[in-house]
């Protein structure tokens, strides 16, 4: 349990392990938080103090990073922390009413800490749970497939003041349901073959394999692999880094969740190979706070590989191939998944994008050239290794070799991981996770793409449809505003608010969207959104602000009905008549009808 009034004595002694484990660097200052957080539900100013003394960071540093992320927090959240996911997923299968109850049982306001300290009830953004939702994070620990019964249970056990161990432990059961396995998945068995053959071959033969196979980042963006292995080993600073993002944030998306589960030894393979090629002694997986009951697993995966020869010093006996890897949690932060705001995070900072070029390859974690890949690129090179090039490129298209993992929810049949060749049609993943009567699928998350049914027929590949893998399905008695809805809130939450056009553009559109919902928009209104949406597009400073319209256009643009259907004719009473409000103002005040000040607008600032 925690202790929302520790004694300066108490919060030192937790520090002080924090420090033993972690070290002082003032890069390690974020996991020390953490540590403290998750020990007393909070951030109390003694172990500010305390973390001041003892590495040299300010306390402006920490308050600042402390005020970033999400879970942490300078006031008590109580003995049970409990955040209600909210992605749309989970709003379809009723995390809104169920929270609503919880709230209810417990006698407590969201986002308030009840008065005996006890317990908080929130929301947050998307746990990566879709295919077991509604689920929640106690603690920071996951609980999936709520229900009801499920919710009365967690308020009896909050009240009886149950440990967290003592819950049933069927609560915390989290699934892989993977349901089509391919190139990746068909096999559970790790050989380390792929090191065995960088050993034997040579990191030139393997980098060429990779190449070969035309491997391209899953996490987006789809660039090179192999070229970004080749940039970073050629850099001139010696010092090289290999990041893995199990940062895994983008609503909808869970596929690295089940590799992190069941292919962990695969990924920590890729990152071997990575380091073995670009010459890094240094690795990181940047894990996502929401994944934190992954983090023994995954220590332990990496304990056992040290033990093995394939991690540390001299891995498989070749004197000179130095490489260990650190776990790093995240806190909350959606934005940190974009690489250069992740190397901040590692760095201990807020996760702030950083301007780029330079990219991370050339000046990256401590301004050491760094690779940053996504989970299942490193699964998928470690598979190359073994396998081979050719084998990879027998599958997919031209542009777009070997499988992709789908991250499949919604209104279907049998939700969960489909790994695909590439060139599938959305059809074809409709038809196979029985999704009937589709009127909208998601791809890519809150920032890809809406598609009505005339684009059931275009193909998952990166020259047609590229995805970081979320396929979220709405059928037609889903009303798509609600997701519109949520995403707008999910992008101004986790806008990082570092420039204009999307701190502001993102609450001036929710603002909109929200109009729109409650029928009291107009014709000019949804004008006005797409300008925002547009200034938004071509002037923010990371692709965070560069995405967030995209649900909101890409509806305006495809189902013009889910808007249409609910503007105010132009013949109606204005919701706020601002003429009328003036006059009876100027009535009372005795003022002159003055031009008013300019009020700054959009373009004004950017
Ligand atoms: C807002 C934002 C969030 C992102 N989140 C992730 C993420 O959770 N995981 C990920 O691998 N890449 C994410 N990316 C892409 C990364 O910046 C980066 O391109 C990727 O990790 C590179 O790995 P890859 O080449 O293996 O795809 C995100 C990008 C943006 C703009
Ligand atoms: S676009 Fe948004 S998330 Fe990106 S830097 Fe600007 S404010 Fe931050």
């Amino acid at each position: 349990m925690s202790n929302s009034n520790p004694t300066p004595a108490g919060v030192d002694s937790v520090v002080k392990r924090s420090i033993q484990r972690l070290g002082r660097d003032p890069d390690t200052v974020l996991q020390h938080l953490i540590a403290v957080q998750q020990t007393f539900s909070f951030v109390p100013s003694t172990a500010v103090e305390s973390l001041v003394r003892a590495i040299d960071v300010t306390s402006a540093q920490l308050l600042a990073a402390v005020d970033f992320y999400a879970f942490l927090s300078l006031s008590p959240r109580g003995d049970y922390d409990i955040l209600f996911s909210d992605n749309i997923s989970d709003r379809m299968l009723g995390n809104q009413q169920l929270m609503r109850e919880l709230c209810k049982l417990l006698d407590v306001v969201p986002d308030r800490t009840r008065a005996d300290g006890r317990v908080r009830v929130g929301l947050t953004s998307c746990t990566g749970m879709c295919d077991q939702a509604p689920a929640l994070l106690v603690n920071g620990f996951a609980l999936t497939r709520l229900d009801e019964h499920r919710v009365r249970r967690i308020a009896a056990l909050v009240n009886a003041g149950a440990a967290l161990p003592n819950w049933p432990q069927e609560f915390f059961a989290v699934t892989d349901h993977v349901q089509r396995r391919g190139l990746l998945l068909d096999d559970l068995q790790s050989r380390d073959a792929g090191v065995a053959a960088l050993l034997s071959r040579g990191s030139d033969a393997i980098l060429a394999e990779i190449e070969r196979a035309g491997l391209r980042g899953r996490g987006g963006a789809g660039f090179s692999t192999a070229l970004k292995w080749r940039l970073c080993r050629e850099s001139a600073n010696p010092h090289r880094v290999v990041v893995c993002n199990a940062d895994e944030g983008e609503p909808g998306t869970f596929k690295d969740r089940v590799l992190l589960s069941s292919y962990a030894d695969l990924m920590v393979e890729g990152m071997t190979l990575c380091a073995g090629i670009v010459n890094a002694c240094d690795g990181f997986i940047y894990l996502r706070g929401e994944y934190r009951y992954l983090l023994e697993h995954l220590e332990s995966v990496l304990q056992r590989r040290r033990e093995q020869g394939l991690l540390g010093q001299a891995i498989g006996g070749r004197v000179g191939f130095d490489f260990d890897i650190r776990i790093h949690l995240g806190a909350g932060a959606y934005i940190c998944g974009e690489e250069s705001a992740l190397i901040e995070s590692l760095e201990g900072k807020r996760g702030i994008p950083r301007k780029r070029p330079p990219f991370p390859v050339i000046k990256g974690y401590l301004e050491r050239p760094t690779v940053v890949n996504n989970v299942e690129t490193l699964v998928a090179a470690a598979r190359i290794a073994e396998h081979g090039g050719a084998w990879f490129r027998g599958e997919g298209t031209g542009q777009s070799a070997g499988s992709k993992l789908l991250s499949v929810s919604g209104d279907c049949a049998r939700p969960g991981i489909y790994e695909v060749p590439f060139g599938t049609s959305i059809a074809e993943v409709l038809d196979d996770c029985g999704a009937w009567d589709t009127q909208a699928v998601q791809l890519s998350g809150a920032a890809g793409k809406t598609l009505g049914v005339d684009e059931f027929q275009r193909l998952l590949a990166f020259e047609d449809l590229p995805t970081a893998g979320a396929l979220m399905i709405f059928d037609q008695s889903r009303d798509l505003l609600d997701m519109v809805c949520n995403f707008a809130d999910f992008f101004t939450h986790e806008s990082c608010g570092f420039c204009t056009p999307c701190r502001v553009g993102g609450k001036l559109l929710r603002d909109l969207v929200a109009k729109v919902a409650a029928g009291q928009a107009r014709r000019d209104d949804l004008a006005e959104m797409r300008h925002i949406a547009n200034v938004m597009r071509r002037t923010s400073h990371c692709g965070l602000g560069h995405t967030a319209p995209n649900p909101v256009l890409d509806t305006l643009d495809k189902f013009p009905a889910i808007y249409a259907s609910r503007l105010r004719s132009e013949n109606d009473d204005p919701a706020f008549d601002l003429e009328a409000a003036l006059s009876e103002a100027r009535a009372l005040s005795g003022a002159t009808n003055a031009q008013p000040k300019p009020v700054p607008t959009l373009d004004a600032e950017v």
